[in-house]
């Protein structure tokens, strides 16, 4: 099992420092437990769990509260019946044949490995979802993650209305933050940290509060709902003004990642605190690997707030482009993968001969742009001839895909910095080097290299800071941005959506560094960094607009109108492109439905919607044990008399394969939808399939004709083919257009010849 959270991708200058626990035998458990086994006597679950603890402690001052309240880390109220407690194995296993118990699993400790993102997702003050919602006004964004650091602009209250009164959370005071840093933009801020402290009793945290000393959760949450800042930019990078994507939404901090270590305990408590203060959207940039559903607790916790009708958004994780790898495939949750916007950052080179060519970078470092400095042509995988080269700047050529290792050793050599021609695009980590750095296209690098054998003396000017609009094959799916199908849950075709998560800029803690240069660490209240970490809040800010124009929207709802109307072009009119696969064409394995379009989510014309009775159906049909369907759904009275895998859920994906046909032959797959008119009273939708390669697909009804607002039509789909696909993964699409044009309803479809079971056997 192979367990750890992927935050960003770059995690800059993080150290997490290994503590050695105290009582190596004992460990943390998260505990599920059957509430309705609690005997009447007790007055409150804890209470009860209180006595349950006590009841299996080894410890010699047996039956005091002390002992119980010792073991006890947390009891859990919303996300799950149950508790975390630090345990011996023997306690364990008493615990195991207690009344109520359920299941359980161990604590994990879990490894951590934007000025202009609203523009191009087409946000304008004039018309759309800004106006629309207000700006997200009086919606509650609950962010999980390292705080927050409350001095930024971007948390600035300026012409805010009051804090609504249905708010139940509150700004707790601790280490540098005074209960009063919070305002009417930021109406919450807490901390969780038991968890971390039951494994390392002994350990000081330095900032014991909601403060963020890392950058991340301040990151993430000015992404999602930051108000604007002018005069953003990275050391003259991406300058402007920087804004969330639901500038007047509300913000709440939970804290449970500390740079003294991550705990699911503690991230498990920050959910449930965030249930119960009424946070409307939650944004989870964090996830675990290689857990089933029901045991993975974030997929637990995120099922009750999906029942109190809190849209979730999560990160699909950072260890694309390989097949299945992601996580948060979880079928109530939003999972979100990472593409770039139409911008890039770099350098222009003017040689000698007044050519000026244009590559990219990211460098931050002052540099100056008057003086021109001797270029030389080396061979950058000799460290010798880098190292004998002298102050110069090196120009290398990447003729053997070696750009990692010559840029390695150009950044150990003494030279004055490097220049890399490249036909590699996948450069977003390597741009913001900790030395002068910039990256050529082969046409653009021939210029240089014609311009170098000319001359005796090769000189170039460089101009960093550059930063370029209009970039038009944007978006595209990022090479790092983890891969469908889902682990934990194969027939639910994840992720969901991309969101732009490259090079994203927005807020930073004025205390924590935003890069290391070799001069030393450099600050700024902005930073640039990438990840589904950024891609994540992106949607979560998009839902609160949607929830703001329209409150009584299931969360289902909310999923169901940003994949119908998410594009699969892009701004060339292509189609999305995939740089972890040489920019071809992005499979929806990639980016689920495509890129998301907040304003054509305002207006989907059509809705799959989904309840809590529909995702335990699903359960049912996945053939959990009773005891791991109750420990998601936290009742024993669920009821599995319909089980069914065909989730009404905006995208397909059926799997052609002998593990999960049981047969050579032809093979059909059908999926029943029922989807609701929430546009026009009367509209008419015609089907529209593409073609895929070797199969046949139908639907039926071809036609849906609505007589009135929130009607509801089923159809089904059939795809018939045999189990020999001729690919790997056939994608199409199916979407409902209606007769004048006003809605297009679109839907991807996959099939695929790989095995659920192999997929999900991921989990083992
Ligand atoms: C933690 O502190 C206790 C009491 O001060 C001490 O006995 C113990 O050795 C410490 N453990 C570690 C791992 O430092
Ligand atoms: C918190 O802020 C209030 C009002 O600004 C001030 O009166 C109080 O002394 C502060 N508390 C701490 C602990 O700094
Ligand atoms: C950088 O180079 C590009 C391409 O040659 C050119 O269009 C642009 O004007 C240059 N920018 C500056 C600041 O010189
Ligand atoms: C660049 O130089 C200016 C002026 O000397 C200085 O204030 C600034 O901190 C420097 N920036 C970096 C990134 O070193
Ligand atoms: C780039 O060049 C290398 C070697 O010259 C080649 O193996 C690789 O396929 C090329 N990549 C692309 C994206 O063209
Ligand atoms: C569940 O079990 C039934 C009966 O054994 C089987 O037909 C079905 O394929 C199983 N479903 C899954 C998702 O494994
Ligand atoms: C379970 O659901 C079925 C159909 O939805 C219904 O007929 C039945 O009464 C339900 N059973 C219970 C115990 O609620
Ligand atoms: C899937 O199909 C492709 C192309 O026909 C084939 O190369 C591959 O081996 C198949 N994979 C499996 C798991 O059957
Ligand atoms: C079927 O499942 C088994 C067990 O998980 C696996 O070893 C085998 O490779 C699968 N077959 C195919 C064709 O994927």
């Amino acid at each position: 099992m192979a367990i750890h959270v992927s935050l960003c991708l770059f995690f800059l200058s993080v150290a997490f420092p290994y503590f050695v626990p105290i009582l190596a035998e004992s460990d943390t458990y998260i505990v599920y437990m059957d509430l309705s086994s609690m005997p009447k006597a007790f007055s409150s679950h804890h209470n009860w769990y209180l006595t349950t603890l006590a009841s299996v402690s080894n410890s010699i001052e047996t039956g005091t509260d002390f002992v119980s309240s010792s073991k006890l880390v947390y009891a859990y109220t919303n996300v799950m019946n149950g508790f975390s407690a630090t345990l011996s194995p023997s306690e364990l296993e008493s615990l195991r044949n207690s009344p109520g118990y359920v299941s359980s699993v161990k604590d994990t400790s879990v490894k951590v490995d934007t000025t202009h993102s609203y523009q191009f997702l087409g946000l304008n003050s004039n018309q759309g979802a800004w106006p629309d919602s207000d700006y997200g006004k009086d919606v509650i964004i609950g962010v999980v993650d390292t705080g927050v650091w409350p001095e930024s602009k971007s948390y600035r209250d300026d012409g805010m209305t009051e804090i609504p009164s249905r708010w139940k959370g509150e700004c707790e005071s601790g280490t540098q933050f005074n209960s009063s840093t919070c305002n009417k933009k930021l109406i919450g801020a807490r901390y969780f940290n038991k968890g971390l402290l039951a494994k390392y009793p002994n350990l000081t945290i330095a900032v014991n509060s909601a403060r963020d000393t890392d950058g991340h959760g301040t990151h993430t949450s000015s992404t999602a709902a930051g108000n604007f800042v002018e005069a953003a930019s990275f050391f003259g990078y991406a300058s402007g003004t920087s804004r969330g994507m639901a500038p007047n939404a509300r913000i709440a901090m939970y804290k449970a990642l500390w740079d003294e270590g991550v705990y699911l305990s503690d991230i498990l408590a920050a959910i449930d605190q965030a249930i119960m203060d009424g946070v409307d959207v939650l944004s989870l940039s964090l996830g675990i690997d290689g857990l089933p559903l029901y045991a993975d607790p974030i997929a637990i916790a995120t099922f009750a707030a999906m029942e109190k009708g809190i849209f979730v958004s999560t990160s699909s994780g950072n260890e694309g482009p390989y097949i299945g790898t992601l996580h948060n495939g979880t079928p109530w949750v939003l999972n979100v993968a990472a593409g770039t916007v139409d911008r890039e950052f770099g350098a222009n080179l003017t040689l000698g001969n007044g050519i000026s060519i244009a590559g990219l970078s990211l460098y931050p470092g002052n540099f100056s742009s008057s003086d021109a400095f001797p270029i030389a042509f080396v061979d950058c995988e000799n460290e010798k001839e880098l190292k004998e080269i002298g102050s110069k700047i090196v120009v290398c050529l990447d003729t053997k895909d070696k750009l990692n290792e010559q840029f390695y050793s150009v950044g150990n050599a003494k030279v004055i910095g490097g220049f890399f021609i490249t036909n590699n695009t996948d450069l977003e980590f390597l741009t913001g080097s900790r030395f002068p750095a910039a990256f050529f296209n082969l046409d653009e690098g021939q210029k240089i290299l014609d311009y170098i054998k000319k001359e005796s003396d090769p000189k170039g000017r460089v101009q960093f800071e550059q930063t370029r609009l209009g970039i038009k094959s944007a978006p595209k799916v990022t090479s790092y941005s983890s891969r469908g199908p889902s682990p934990s849950c194969p027939f639910i075709l994840k992720p969901d959506i991309m969101a732009p998560g490259a090079q994203i800029l927005a807020s930073w803690p004025q205390k924590s560094p935003v890069t290391d240069l070799s001069s030393g660490q450099l600050f700024n209240m902005f930073n640039i960094i990438s990840g589904t970490s950024m891609a994540c809040p992106h949607a979560a800010g998009v839902a609160a607009l949607l929830k703001g124009v329209h409150p009584d929207w299931s969360p289902a709802a909310i999923r169901s109108a940003m994949m119908t109307t998410a594009d699969v072009f892009d701004k060339t009119k292509n189609p999305i492109q995939d740089i972890g696969y040489n920019n071809k064409p992005a499979t929806p394995l990639a980016m689920g439905a495509g890129h998301i379009n907040p304003n054509k989510a305002l207006d989907p014309g059509l809705v799959y919607d989904a309840n809590v009775e529909d995702y335990i159906n699903l359960l049912c049909a996945l053939n959990l044990t009773s005891k791991q369907i109750q420990t998601i759904t936290r009742s024993p009275s669920y009821n599995c008399s319909n089980p069914s895998l065909d989730l009404n859920y905006p995208s397909f994906i059926a799997y052609f394969n002998i593990n999960d046909t049981n047969s050579n032959a032809e093979t059909v797959h059908y999926f029943q939808r029922t989807v609701t008119n929430i546009g026009d009273g009367t509209s008419t939708y015609i089907a529209k399939l593409t073609p895929m390669d070797g199969l046949k697909v139908s639907v039926e009804p071809e036609k849906l004709v609505f007589s009135k607002k929130y009607e509801k039509k089923s159809y089904k789909l059939k795809i018939q083919g045999s189990i020999l696909l001729p690919d790997t993964l056939i994608y199409g699409s199916l979407t409902w257009v209606q007769t004048d044009g006003k809605h297009s309803v679109g839907s991807p479809i996959v099939t695929t010849n790989l095995s659920s079971e192999v997929i999900s056997d991921k989990n083992d």
